[in-house]
């Protein structure tokens, strides 16, 4: 495959080296005439293991050249990287300078172009710049997204000091596109680089790079936060963080990375608060982890501003325990909502098929009688009475029983916590807490077969 790589830096030197290994003929462009020159001299731009013999050895295999002209670039290429710089300012906005200076140049060089191109966008930008980049090169060009040329994400997740074998060892190969056209192209690309391929949506690969850095700046200061506190305590952290890792069931994997409501139960609330309290007995600063519990109260309080968003003051609670398959009330986060909104005047009502208030006993019956004192006058075991007599329904737990809910009540509100629906369709009104609507609309595409598919992890 002939591509173009504009930018020459880090991961575009990284890139075209690679690229060429894998076989393909690389135009590399830089708006450096010494890059440009190092390149076809055979030498790399950077300093990196293994960079040297790679770039030497697609230079001396006719695989591998660079030049300033970004017309010829374009022209001899079907597939144009964008891997420029994207640098901060000091408030943390992005300077798209130099991704939207590439674009015009394509857009230029496209303008007498006959081909169908393919624009990927490697560089580190935030969701958005994919749909003004094509602008940018349809107002350039004159061409039609999606006829004469398409821009697909293509993030890049090599770290320095590793790239080349980052590069061709990858966690996974992400791309964002709108044409079947590139995922094809890209598939074919890609196709001897190991690791899984995944094609999505344009916005969610775009802010992929964001989400992934940040959670590795958690990870760290996590880590380090015990460690801290582990130390004050003369306690190995290593040994400790060795441990932690070995939990492939719930600390190292997909459990609880599920967008949703507020966490509770009688541990998790318990004993992080208890870590928080020897931290601070111990004078360790642990920022991050004291950082939690108030993000954990936000949520709560997002679910009680979306409620109230709705305008209506018959409120249904489908779910009260912690979670489905209990009666453990003990910090469950929607009991709290429960509070507030009594507290606020609305009428709520609540159906739980666990929770038999004359069957609970000890702590769990002292915490409701605390929280809820009149809940035996509005919980009920009867899903449809409680629905029929809200306007609100507000679904907190997966239980198979809710999923039939929209189907049965067309025209409430719907508010879910948990990610219940995967898409549905319905005519009221629904909110996820931590997503948009979900809804299908029969007017947009005929051909989604309307089915209420619940979320599988
Ligand atoms: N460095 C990393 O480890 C890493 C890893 C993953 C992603 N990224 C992202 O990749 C992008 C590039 O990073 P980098 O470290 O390679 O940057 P860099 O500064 O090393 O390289 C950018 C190159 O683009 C060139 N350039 C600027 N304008 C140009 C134009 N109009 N035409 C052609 N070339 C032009 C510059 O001369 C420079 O050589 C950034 O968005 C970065 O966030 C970086």
């Amino acid at each position: 495959m002939n591509i173009s790589i504009f930018g020459l830096g880090y991961v575009g030197c990284v890139g075209a080296a690679c690229c060429a290994k894998l076989g393909h003929h690389v135009i590399g462009n830089d708006i450096s005439e010494n890059k440009v020159n190092l390149i076809n001299q055979g030498k790399p731009t950077i300093i990196e293991a293994e960079i040297e013999n790679l770039v030497r050895d697609a230079h001396d295999r006719g695989l591998l050249e660079a030049t300033m002209d970004y017309r010829y670039a374009v022209h001899k290429s079907e597939i144009s990287f964008i891997v420029v710089g994207t640098p901060s300012s000091k408030e943390g906005h992005l300077n798209l300078n130099y991704i939207y200076g590439v674009a015009r140049q394509i857009g230029e060089a496209l303008a007498d172009k006959d081909e169908f191109h393919i624009i990927a966008i490697r560089s580190t930008v935030l969701p958005g710049t994919n749909a003004k980049v094509g602008e940018i090169i349809a107002d350039v060009s004159g061409k039609v997204r999606g006829k004469d040329f398409t821009v697909v994400s293509n993030p890049e997740f090599l770290r320095e000091g590793t790239a080349v074998h980052d590069y061709m060892n990858p966690p996974l190969t992400l791309i964002g596109t709108d044409s079947e056209y590139a995922e094809r192209k890209f598939r074919e690309l890609y196709k001897d680089i190991p690791g899984e391929f995944v094609s999505t949506d344009i916005e969610v690969a775009e802010i992929m790079k964001y989400v992934n850095n940040t959670y590795h700046g958690l990870k760290i200061v996590f880590a380090n936060e015990v460690g801290n506190i582990c130390k004050a305590l003369g306690i190995d952290s290593h040994k400790v963080m060795e441990i932690f890792c070995k939990d492939k069931q719930l600390n190292i994997s997909p459990y609880y990375f599920k967008p949703g409501f507020a966490y509770g139960g009688s541990c998790l609330p318990k004993d992080s608060k208890a870590l928080r309290t020897l931290a601070h007995d111990l004078y360790v600063d642990v920022p991050v982890i004291n950082a939690i519990n108030p993000s954990n109260e936000r949520q709560k309080k997002n679910a009680v501003d979306i409620i109230e968003s709705k305008g209506q003051c018959r409120i249904g609670i489908l779910g009260l325990s912690f979670k489905s398959g209990t009666d453990d009330l003990r910090c469950s986060p929607i009991v709290d909502v429960a509070e507030v909104l009594l507290g606020k005047g609305y009428e709520i009502h609540i159906y739980d098929k666990n929770v038999r208030i004359s069957q609970l006993t000890g702590t769990n019956a002292d915490f409701i009688a605390a929280k809820l004192p009149h809940l035996h006058e509005i919980i009920s075991d009867d899903l449809d009475t409680v629905c029929a007599e809200s306007d609100v329904l507000v679904i907190t737990n997966k239980e198979k029983e809710f999923a039939e809910v929209p189907q049965k009540y067309p025209h409430k509100c719907i508010v879910d916590l948990v990610r219940q629906f995967t898409e549905l369709d319905y005519d009221g009104n629904y909110e996820g807490i931590s997503w948009g609507n979900i809804n299908a609309n029969p007017a947009q595409d005929d051909k989604i077969e309307r089915t209420m598919v619940k979320t599988e992890f």
